[in-house]
């Protein structure tokens, strides 16, 4: 299965939430490859804690120097062996694998997605499609290159057939839900592009579904929620008013994957949430839960029926 991350915005959690569910993919016995196609900045090495790649490989090896076609063999790394994270090096027999494909360390954003881009683009997701269970490919935000180039790859007939899901990551805000309905429908966003590249623009968008990061907690029992009444009232008039908005914007329940909650750790570090963070109180269960309650539902065959 291939799965793209975008957002209209940037800093909408695109990366740290795919690298999360890259994660909790692998925990389930998945194997996972997580490619790194924010070419502008690309940030999964260190997410994944590889000091060694933090800002793309600095060996022109990367995905940058693959897809320009000077190197034949785009670079893999094993995050479960080459993590400085002890605890991301000891996962057991039963997790999957979880291998990065990291940009180039200095690699900028395509101009344009030439064919012979495009080519490469395709060989590359067609081989990884049949060694990992899933492909998760991070893309730069907005309209980019990168959506174009994989809009274009995955509609030429060598890949056609495979399954492929898009998930759009957008902050629970007006804006936010304003930009990534833009994205998906608005002129020469996802739907329309596609349309171009070849591809059916109803398949395209049954295939679509929205992540809502960051979601802060209204409720003021809850921990980690607000205290006073009156801030807590308005927080949930907002709540539904935006709720209201996401689904007149094609963004409801219907179309939804799932949501993220606030969580601490995350505002002040980008990286893996793993569950002995949370044994040692330090990140918060919900968190955990909502990570995993995404693979669960990436995978689920119902969640892709045709609404
Ligand atoms: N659930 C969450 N709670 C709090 N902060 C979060 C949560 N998810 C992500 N963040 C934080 O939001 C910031 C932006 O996240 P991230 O880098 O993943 O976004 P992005 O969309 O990939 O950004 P870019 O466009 O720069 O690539 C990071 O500091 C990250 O740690
Ligand atoms: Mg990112």
């Amino acid at each position: 299965m291939l799965v793209f991350s975008t957002s209209d915005k940037g800093g909408t959690g695109r990366s740290v939430t795919s690298c999360n569910l890259a994660y909790r993919l692998c925990v389930s016995g998945r194997n996972v490859a997580y490619v790194d196609f924010d070419f502008g900045s690309p940030t999964a090495g260190a997410l994944f804690e590889i000091s060694a790649v933090e800002r793309g490989t600095a060996h022109q090896d990367g995905l940058h120097s693959y897809l320009l076609g000077e190197t034949g063999v785009a670079t893999r790394i094993d995050v479960r062996t080459a993590s400085d994270r002890p605890a991301l090096r000891r996962l057991g027999p039963r997790a999957g694998k979880l291998v990065l494909y990291p940009g180039d360390e200095g690699g900028a954003e395509f101009l344009t997605a030439e064919n012979a881009v495009v080519t490469r683009c395709a060989e590359l997701l067609l081989a990884l499609e049949q060694e990992f269970k899933v492909v998760l490919v991070d893309l730069s935000a907005g309209r980019s290159v990168a959506l174009e180039l994989v809009l274009k790859a995955t509609a030429m007939p060598q890949l056609r057939s495979f399954t492929a899901r898009w998930l759009i990551f957008h902050r629970w805000t007006r804006q936010h839900i304003l930009a990534a309905s833009g994205l998906v429908h608005g002129p020469h966003g996802l739907t329309q592009a596609g349309k171009e590249c070849g591809h059916d623009p109803l398949e395209l968008l049954e295939s679509v579904r929205y992540v809502r990061t960051a979601v802060p907690n209204p409720t003021p029992a809850a921990p980690g929620g607000v205290g006073r009444p009156a801030q807590a009232a308005w927080l949930m008039e907002q709540n539904a008013a935006l709720k209201r908005l996401a689904s007149a914007n094609q963004l409801g329940a219907s179309s939804l994957l799932g949501e993220t909650p606030m969580e601490p750790v995350l505002q002040w570090r980008e990286q893996v949430i793993m569950d002995m963070d949370v044994d040692a109180k330090i990140a918060n269960p919900a968190t955990t839960a909502a990570y995993t309650e995404l693979a669960r539902r990436l995978l689920d065959a119902a969640t892709w029926e045709r609404f």
